[in-house]
């Protein structure tokens, strides 16, 4: 009897302490609620409110340390609480506007973890667009290395939302997203796998970050990461029977998470949530949870819009490789100078010039060539480790001389360095190959980590391979190079912070059109997904979307209209940006290839205008440095009618609009390339009602003219 009054009089005690230590911060418009508190066994947790409406029920937070038998998961108390505010606006080097405002409130609780006399902190900022908060382990007595064997942070949904998930994998994100409810994502899984040269699932629930959701009541709930610096990269596993996600982190060889040091923090764990899907796309959250900007003189970083040897070597038409003589390559030894060329490499002089000769017809900035280094005659599926040199060319690649003819051209020559995933490799050559660039002229570099790991059992996106894209990056930055690194960690806005991380691929691009396809609404939710973290080189601008043309054993199709290829140039903000199709495509549509040619890379300001996933996303942006203003509009698999304003313009102002649609009979399989192109007049007062074909879309240029200039022409 005694015992038992004692139970009911401790519990009554413990839950008045987690009474008294939960705390409310709200964002500074109020909209976001975030509210903190310790459950009765001192496990710290959180809750989340939109507007007075739940987006995260409580959950809880914490970590599992490996042979540590506290973690530090429970017992804590709260010594410590800061509250403050924060306001800033900083301009980016590039981006979708030239100001962005940094504004929230925040939270930092100090816990102590009493049976070991622990320290850790909780740092949260409630924005009004949601919540980021991080795990940081002060300098302190009893707590120096440990190593992370999982991280226990919650994520409890409310519902069965609707999400927009990939697989979770610690090598790729190159899938096409499934739409469903969370309770489908088991029975669905093994199908959402496709094929990949490197690829390690975990989980029949777990999935990816950036993860879109949106809920029954209208909610749109997007779950990432920011700054993903020395730490590895997470995913979300779900609990189906609760709707609860919880971190998983990607392991290294030995299944080891992460290796920690105190002084020391996890990445921002982020939470961007609105009634409104324009809002998610408008979101800055990411890159204000990032260090500002860590290159003192950024005048070398440069917005891009490139050609490229490229598309060749995607649908087959053309080989990365030189010869067909080898079944193996030794660098160094193996003699290509008496090798039997093949009739099919893609780099050679006489090809590239040619490239070279669209580029500055055509007034792009790039040149990109893949294949021009040796190599490439087994350069994946061998687990081999000196692949690549990054510095001798082929015979039939003649540097020097394109070098000269690039220059004087007016044009850049973009290198490539592929380094196959021998990760060390690239390590021991980064230096020279760096030093080799500048002194040919190359400012910026496409690298890229195709095949399993080297170090053998390594995953693309645990800590070492996270630590490794981010030395690449900042050795990059001594050399004052531009990095567009694909199959590397999908960002999570660290190129606030170093932005000559000028675009990632990390993500299904443009090349899985030539690999069987992608679906023809990919492109309406990547922008709520991995765009959340950072540009994508999506590579856009294919006009020939039957790719046996290219290649009769590549029976691909490109699962896309036209306009909708000229649209993806606003609606998937990236400072590099593609044309990607030959030459020779572009020349069979000189008035739609006149909009890639116009339209800008660096924005002063964005409107979002329309935008559900899955289904359309409408952007407006208008140019840096000019008045000029490009729409664009993509759809999904469902025809759909637009309708858009345009006060975004300058009252009083006249505009000249072309327009470059769909034509009526357009769709993406059956009449991809029907478009029609008008001219009209525009103003602030105007309204615009455009019809888009199933995945399909429309782009428009909008230059400010003269009364003159506008005559003859239409009013819209
Ligand atoms: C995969 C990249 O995404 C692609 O753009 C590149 O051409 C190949 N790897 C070869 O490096
Ligand atoms: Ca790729």
């Amino acid at each position: 009897m005694k015992m038992k009054n004692l139970l009911v009089a401790s519990c009554l005690w413990l839950s008045f302490t987690a009474v008294a230590v939960a705390q409310k911060v709200a964002s500074p418009n109020g909209e976001v609620q975030m509210q903190f508190e310790l459950l009765e066994d001192g496990t710290p947790a959180y809750s989340l409110f939109y507007k007075g409406q739940p987006v995260i029920e409580t959950s809880k937070l914490g970590l599992i340390l490996k042979n540590d038998e506290h973690n530090l998961i429970n017992s804590f108390e709260v010594i410590e609480r800061e509250e403050s505010d924060f306001e800033e606006t900083w301009e980016p080097v590039w981006g979708e506007e030239s100001e962005i405002l940094n504004k929230y409130n925040e939270l930092a609780v100090v816990l102590n973890q009493k049976p070991t006399d622990r320290q850790m902190i909780i740092r949260f900022r409630v924005f009004n667009d949601g919540l980021g908060f991080r795990y940081e382990f002060p300098q302190q007595q009893n707590l120096g290395h440990f190593i992370i064997e999982e991280e226990r942070t919650q994520f409890a949904m409310t519902g069965d939302h609707t999400a927009f998930w990939i697989p979770g994998d610690y090598d790729t994100q190159e899938y096409d997203y499934i739409e469903s409810r969370l309770s489908e994502i088991r029975g669905k899984m093994e199908g959402s796998i496709t094929d990949n040269l490197s690829q390690t699932s975990f989980s029949d629930t777990g999935v990816q970050t950036s993860l879109l959701m949106k809920t029954d009541e209208g909610l749109y709930i997007n779950l990432h990461e920011a700054a993903l610096v020395d730490y590895s990269a997470m995913h979300l596993e779900l609990d189906d029977e609760n709707m609860v996600f919880e971190s998983w982190l990607t392991p290294d060889v030995t299944g080891n998470k992460v290796y920690m040091i105190a002084p020391g923090k996890t990445p921002w764990r982020t939470i961007i949530v609105s009634d409104d899907a324009r809002d998610i796309l408008a979101s800055r959250m990411t890159y204000n949870l990032n260090e500002p900007v860590a290159i003192d003189d950024t005048s070398w970083i440069k917005p891009m819009k490139y050609v490229g040897v490229w598309w060749e070597m995607i649908t087959g038409k053309s080989s990365w490789h030189y010869t067909n003589d080898f079944a193996a390559v030794k660098l160094g030894e193996t003699d290509f100078e008496n090798a039997t060329p093949n009739d099919t490499h893609g780099a050679t002089t006489e090809n590239v010039k040619r490239y070279i000769d669209f580029a500055a017809k055509h007034g792009f900035d790039g040149v990109l060539v893949e294949g021009w280094n040796i190599g490439w005659e087994d350069w994946f599926g061998n687990s081999k480790d000196y692949v690549f040199d990054f510095m001798t060319p082929y015979p039939d690649f003649d540097l020097k001389e394109i070098r000269d003819y690039a220059k004087s051209k007016g044009v850049e020559m973009v290198m490539h360095h592929e380094t196959s995933s021998s990760v060390r490799n690239y390590e021991r050559h980064m230096d020279s190959a760096y030093q080799f660039m500048k002194d040919h002229g190359y400012n910026a570099v496409k690298s890229g980590y195709v095949g399993d790991i080297l170090p053998r059992g390594e995953n693309h996106y645990s800590q070492w391979l996270v630590n490794h894209y981010q030395y690449a990056i900042e050795k990059a930055a001594d050399y004052e190079i531009m990095v567009n690194a694909h199959e590397a960690v999908r960002p999570t806005g660290v190129a606030r912070t170093w932005p000559n991380l000028i675009a990632n691929e990390s993500a299904r691009g443009t090349e899985y059109q030539a690999f069987g396809g992608s679906k023809p609404n990919h492109v309406t939710v990547l922008p709520f997904t991995r765009l959340i973290g950072g540009p994508m080189d999506y590579t856009p601008g294919i006009f020939e979307m039957d790719i046996s043309k290219a290649n009769p054993e590549n029976d691909s199709w490109v699962n896309s209209t036209l306009a909708n290829q000229l649209a993806l140039y606003v609606t998937m903000y990236s400072p590099l940006q593609m044309a990607a199709d030959f030459p020779e495509n572009y020349e069979r549509f000189p008035d739609a290839f006149q909009f890639i040619k116009d339209v800008g890379m660096d924005w002063e300001e964005s409107v979002y205008l329309e935008a559900e996933p899955g289904d359309y996303i409408t952007i407006a942006r208008k140019e840096k440095g000019t008045e000029k203003w490009f729409v664009g509009n993509v759809n999904g698999e469902t025809p759909r009618t637009s309708k858009i304003s345009f006060d975004f313009l300058e009252p009083g102002q006249k505009y000249i609009a072309t327009i470059y649609s769909d034509a009526k009979d357009a769709h993406y399989k059956k009449n991809p390339q029907a478009y029609n192109i008008r001219k009209v007049v525009v103003t602030s007062k105007s309204d615009l009602k455009q019809w888009s074909a199933s995945g399909g879309g429309y782009a428009i240029s909008i230059v400010p003219a003269e009364k003159k200039e506008t005559k003859g022409l239409k009013k819209l």
